[in-house]
């Protein structure tokens, strides 16, 4: 069941202590999400380490298990994957339920756009909102068969025993899910599959499947690939989450006296738009034993509070930190001057309009946000208590935890239930490491 369906959870938060400490976040949920579906597609055992338990990749995994793959918790954050080789998913008995995850779905309609079987993809209200075209529409130029709802939108039913070609695509949007479902197709279709991005975007498919054997070309903003293969099980150490270690970067940056220890970051430099954006308006990060697990840059992080000044976020540097948003808005409310962000109208399809639901939230905290089609002025200012509408975003939510810690009075967010799909036990790692926040009692 996802978050949104749960009874509704409001959260209150307000000034806690100096955050200290070394605190690892969970596991990478992009790299979780592959992790499941392309050991699923291996011929052999995969074992991943650091798998996110959270409820959008559980969701996926539970999809592959649907699909008569055995997947086995061995523990907390430990997955063995029983692959079935490319051709051996079954079909599930039922709708694929993809909860809160667009990652999840959009990948997954690459996928089994390439199987002899049919199947349907669902998702909970906020994902049943989200554009499916941008990969519904590459796909159907492969010759995949896939039907929306009106208006693009979830549910996906997709027409099983449809022969793929490889395509040419140059993608109007710079996204990974886009680029991603259309490689994941490309497994399966006859020939070569090419796509090309406006602005680079994270890679972790194109590495998973070169890490499996499947012979890849990429480069940024690039990936090719032939279809037709197989692909090598393989031992996957999941980092920790830079999204999720985003909100802990920002509170110990801006809560004064605070000197934190983040562990096993992931700093696939797809992913670091944020450190590079806050290094810019003056934050104090440095990467402690920069190292490589897994094939991946990961490194700890040592934040140490800092008066920040306002910035242009530069627009290059906007899919590398496409997540890090609603945490960069609180940022800014705390730095001196005028943060400007642009180039950044993706913010408003992702689980909730995100450039909305921060400017408004900030706005009844005391801060002064212009609005714009792709992004935001916001003039940092001193913060109040009020009342937030997290709209069911998790990140919404987690970052009015982090701007609450300098408002003068309590902050009160409703829905925060999906905190869950991408970081479970926030709550308590956020408490352990300073920050106020609780059940609402009602
Ligand atoms: C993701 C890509 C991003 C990101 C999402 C995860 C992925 O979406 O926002 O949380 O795992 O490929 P877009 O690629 O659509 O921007």
């Amino acid at each position: 069941m996802s978050g949104s369906d749960q009874a509704s959870q409001d959260w209150i938060a307000s000034t806690g202590e100096p955050i200290r400490g070394e605190i690892r976040v969970p596991g990478d949920k992009s790299v979780s999400h592959r992790a499941i579906m392309l050991g699923a597609l291996a011929d052999g055992v995969s074992e991943i380490d650091g798998f996110l338990e959270g409820e959008d990749t559980r969701a996926t995994a539970a999809a592959f298990a649907a699909m008569g793959v055995r997947i086995e918790a061995t523990g907390d954050g430990r997955r063995t994957v029983h692959g079935v080789g490319l051709h051996g998913l079954e079909a599930p008995a039922q709708a694929i339920d993809c909860g809160n995850a667009g990652t999840g779905m959009r990948l997954l309609a690459g996928l089994l756009a390439g199987q002899a079987f049919d199947s349907k993809l669902v998702g909970d209200a906020s994902l049943s909102r989200r554009p499916m075209r941008r990969v519904t529409e590459p796909l159907a130029r492969m010759g995949a068969r896939i039907d929306t709802a009106d208006g693009g939108v979830p549910p996906l039913r997709i027409h099983g025993n449809s022969a793929l070609q490889g395509i040419e695509f140059n993608t109007p949007i710079a996204s990974a899910q886009v680029k991603s479902a259309v490689l994941l197709a490309g497994l399966y279709a006859r020939g070569t599959t090419e796509v090309r991005e406006p602005h680079p975007t994270r890679d972790y498919t194109e590495r998973m499947l070169s890490a499996m054997g499947w012979p890849i070309e990429f480069s940024p903003g690039f990936a090719r690939l032939q279809g037709g293969g197989q692909l090598k099980p393989v031992r996957i150490n999941v980092p920790a989450d830079i999204s999720s270690a985003a909100f802990f970067i920002v509170a110990a940056t801006v809560v004064p006296g605070s000197d934190l220890l983040l562990r096993g970051v992931g700093l696939n430099p797809r992913r670091t738009g944020l450190l590079d954006a806050l290094r810019a308006m003056g934050a104090d990060i440095s990467v402690l034993d920069p190292r490589e697990e897994g094939g991946e840059p990961v490194g700890d992080l040592r934040i140490r509070s800092a008066a920040l000044h306002g910035i242009e976020v530069p627009v290059e540097l906007v899919p590398d930190m496409i997540d890090e948003f609603p945490a960069l808005f609180v940022a800014a409310a705390a730095a001196d001057g005028v943060t400007r962000v642009r180039g950044a109208a993706e913010l408003r399809v992702k689980e909730s309009d995100r450039i909305a639901l921060m400017s408004t939230g900030l706005r009844s905290l005391g801060i002064r946000v212009e609005e714009t089609p792709d992004g935001a002025d916001i003039h940092g200012g001193l913060l109040q208590g009020g009342e937030i509408d997290s709209g069911g975003d998790h990140r919404i939510a987690m970052s009015f935890v982090v701007a609450a810690q300098l408002a003068k009075g309590p902050v009160r967010i409703s829905d925060c239930a999906n905190v869950a799909t991408s970081f479970p036990g926030f709550m308590e790692l956020a408490t352990s490491a300073g920050l106020n926040v609780a059940p609402a009692g009602d």
